[in-house]
């Protein structure tokens, strides 16, 4: 599939979320499943939405011992998502685990670097050193060396991420919003366009879709705008 576009399923109840999912053309995006949603509906609802067809982002962020995370790494790509993402603080011999474990699996494994929720006083908290941008770049390093697909990281981040990494490294981007949609609490922001030249592969898009009158027809709107 050639769109970059990854919806997030930020509802609380699996019927919602199929709901939602029933307005979606499965040929215009994927979904992405996280937290929440997984507690709540579990494996089941990810193979109700794969039935429809739509190729699933496992949003769990996997942060265990090495044998752990790989165990849930397997048991992932055994319910067939399309990709699945640990936190690259877990270290490499955890990414390396959880790579292996999924090797000849399909299932894309990409790493979480700092959330960007965490800012310099977070940082020194925990006993890390430097400022986000530098563990940013350490730990979306550590991930290339690792060989994971790739990161999730902010479209600021993204043309430095590409150049140091290379193009089949690849950027999973939230924070999109396309011209004129709320920014709602984001706060850096780019378009679809701004994101995609800056070096994005994946676009992780929640509410500017979620709540458009004509889901479709807002991802066809962004699309057009990607051409
Ligand atoms: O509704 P919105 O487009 O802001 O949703 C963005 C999605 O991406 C949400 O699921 C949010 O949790 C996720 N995300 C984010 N920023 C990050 C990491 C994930 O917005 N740094």
């Amino acid at each position: 599939m050639h769109s970059p576009l990854i919806i997030a399923l930020d509802f609380h109840e699996g019927e919602q979320a199929i709901r939602f999912s029933e307005k979606l053309d499965p040929s215009l995006c994927r979904l992405k499943v996280g937290k929440e949603l997984f507690t709540s509906s579990g494996p089941a609802l990810v193979e109700t939405l794969m039935k429809k067809n739509f190729e699933i982002f496992l949003d769990l962020k996997f942060h265990d011992i090495p044998n752990t995370v790989a165990s849930a790494c397997r048991a992932a790509a055994k319910l067939g998502v399309w990709m699945v993402n640990v936190h690259a603080l877990g270290g490499s011999r955890m990414m390396m685990a959880a790579r292996e474990a999924l090797a000849g699996t399909g299932t894309k494994l990409i790493a979480v670097t700092l959330l960007t929720s965490m800012g310099s006083e977070d940082i020194r908290e925990i006993g890390l050193e430097g400022e986000p941008a530098q563990v940013v770049k350490r730990l979306a390093s550590l991930a290339h060396a690792c060989q994971l697909d790739g990161v999730v990281c902010s479209a600021m981040e993204a043309s430095m991420l590409k150049s140091q990494f290379g193009a089949a490294f690849q950027l999973v981007t939230p924070g999109i919003r396309p011209k004129g949609a709320s920014n709602d609490d984001q706060k850096r922001i780019m378009t679809p366009r701004e994101a995609i030249e800056a070096g994005s592969d994946y676009l992780v898009i929640g509410r500017p879709i979620r709540e458009a009158a004509d889901p479709n027809r807002a991802m066809e709107a962004i699309l057009e705008e990607l051409k």
